[in-house]
């Protein structure tokens, strides 16, 4: 396996190749995508982004948690919006969906727009992870909520693409960038993911979730 072609399409998927490896990332995703959006706990009429969100396979699941949910997609890839837009095309004729080509560090959207944010998988790859807070921080509404859901670096849970600008994280590491970000943590979670059987191998994973509150109130237990 090319390890180095493979993470830069992670990062940034492109083409023919990167549409192919965005199928793999439904099949290795799902159960994160799911239980994030379950985490999320989604009320009637709420306006949600997703960060990076891939080829928009799982997006008209979490229409699905309400009546009256604005999904908005951002993702850094022109690949990963098109596909995305191609697979969502009805809900986007709707007025559900809208998908944006942005990073995550400057994104077109004004001040306190979304009840919610997830980002699922996209950690890795952040060039300035607390820039991206800040900017997330900015257009979530106050005491909005903000999901990052990842795999941690366990001992035996490596994702081999370190060396190629994919940085892994452990739970700890995390917690602690976070720290120094607006957010407060409400809470940390970890599950051990379903087995997954790809392209002829069997993964054992285990995902955690940091849930995170936008709170403009002095947080006096911040480290
Ligand atoms: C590993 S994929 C995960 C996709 C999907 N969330 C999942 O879990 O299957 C990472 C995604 O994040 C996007 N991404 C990476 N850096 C980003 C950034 N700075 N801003 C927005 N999207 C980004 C990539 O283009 C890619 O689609």
């Amino acid at each position: 396996m090319n390890f180095e072609k493979i993470a830069k399409q992670l990062a940034n998927p492109s083409g023919k190749f990167g549409e192919e490896v965005a199928s793999g990332m439904n099949t290795m995703n799902q159960f994160i995508s799911e239980t994030t959006y379950e985490l999320l706990q989604i009320k009637n009429s709420e306006s949600i982004l997703e960060i990076g969100l891939g080829n928009g396979k799982f997006t008209k699941d979490i229409l699905n948690y309400g009546s009256n949910i604005y999904y908005t997609g951002v993702d850094i890839s022109k690949t990963m919006i098109a596909e995305a837009k191609k697979l969502n095309h009805n809900l986007i004729k709707k007025g559900y969906v809208d998908l944006i080509h942005a990073d995550i560090e400057q994104m077109p959207f004004w001040d306190e727009t979304f009840d919610k944010v997830c980002t699922i998988n996209t950690v890795y790859f952040l060039k300035a992870p607390l820039n991206a807070f800040k900017e997330v921080f900015r257009v979530l509404a106050n005491k909005g909520i903000f999901i990052i859901s990842y795999r941690p670096f366990i001992e035996g849970q490596t994702l081999n693409f370190t060396q190629y600008g994919f940085r892994e994280y452990s739970s700890e590491d995390l917690e602690s960038l976070i720290l120094k970000s607006d957010f407060r943590i409400i809470e940390k979670i970890e599950k051990v993911e379903p087995e997954i059987k790809f392209n002829g191998q069997i993964y054992n994973l285990k995902s955690q979730y940091f849930l995170l509150q936008k709170t403009t109130a002095i947080n006096v237990y911040k480290k």
